[in-house]
């Protein structure tokens, strides 16, 4: 029986280290703590959703491999009623909306003792601006691909001096440095993104044309120099 992860929980999986104690929040079918536990990659894994049906779900599915005795399942929203004894929390598959909520509600998590594994499904420039906002650093950030989508995948620490621009916000310096392949269909995508709302900004004589212009032609310097 094969587990069927794709390669953005995958490319979360990869930001997991040996012996680590995981928090999987919104883990709906609870394919990504099934193959760390599986792998021998966790050491534990805390599974919660918000929704009783995704949760039964993984329930079953961790006893279909075998690895039900190494997790524990948590009926509940966020991180607020969840133990605190772990090292790594994934949020993968949720929105910013979403991600930033629970952040919010959980300043204790802004600790060097935790990293956080992102995989953000909207509005990730804002994800990116609250993180260094609030003294989080993305230390790596990669990209999967399934199907034709591509999806950003970060690993954040607690660390207060790392220092963003606008245009990092868009493109992090760590997905920069990462050399993943689809770095440039990535870029090329963002730009064709931002150039729209350029140009949406022009029609309207928005004030924060010249800004969101800037922004651009950073992004398009960036795109050169690949
Ligand atoms: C699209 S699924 C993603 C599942 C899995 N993490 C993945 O990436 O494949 C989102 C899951 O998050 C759950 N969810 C949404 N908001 C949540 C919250 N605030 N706290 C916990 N779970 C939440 C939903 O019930 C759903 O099962």
């Amino acid at each position: 029986m094969k587990l069927p992860l794709s390669n953005r929980l995958s490319a979360c999986c990869d930001y997991v280290q040996s012996g680590d104690r995981v928090a999987d929040v919104g883990c709906d079918h609870g394919y990504l703590g099934i193959y760390l536990l599986s792998h021998g990659i966790a050491r534990s894994v805390i599974a919660s959703d918000i929704n009783e049906m995704p949760l039964e779900s993984a329930r079953q599915n961790a006893s279909k491999f075998g690895v039900a005795d190494k997790m524990s399942f948590h009926l509940c929203g966020g991180v607020r009623h969840l133990p605190h004894n772990f090292d790594v929390l994934v949020l993968a598959g949720m929105g910013a909306d979403t991600i930033l909520s629970i952040l919010s509600d959980a300043p204790w998590l802004r600790d060097k003792k935790y990293r956080l594994v992102l995989q953000c499904q909207s509005k990730r420039s804002d994800l990116r601006r609250y993180l260094h906002q609030h003294g989080y650093a993305i230390r790596r950030e990669t990209l999967a691909q399934d199907g034709k989508f591509l999806y950003p995948v970060m690993e954040v620490v607690y660390d207060p001096t790392q220092i963003m621009t606008e245009a990092d916000y868009y493109v992090s310096p760590a997905l920069r440095k990462s050399g993943s392949p689809l770095l440039p269909e990535f870029l090329d995508h963002v730009i064709g993104g931002m150039r729209k709302s350029v140009n949406g900004l022009a029609i309207t004589g928005n004030e924060g044309y010249e800004k969101r212009l800037a922004v651009l032609e950073q992004i398009q310097k960036w795109r050169m120099e690949l």
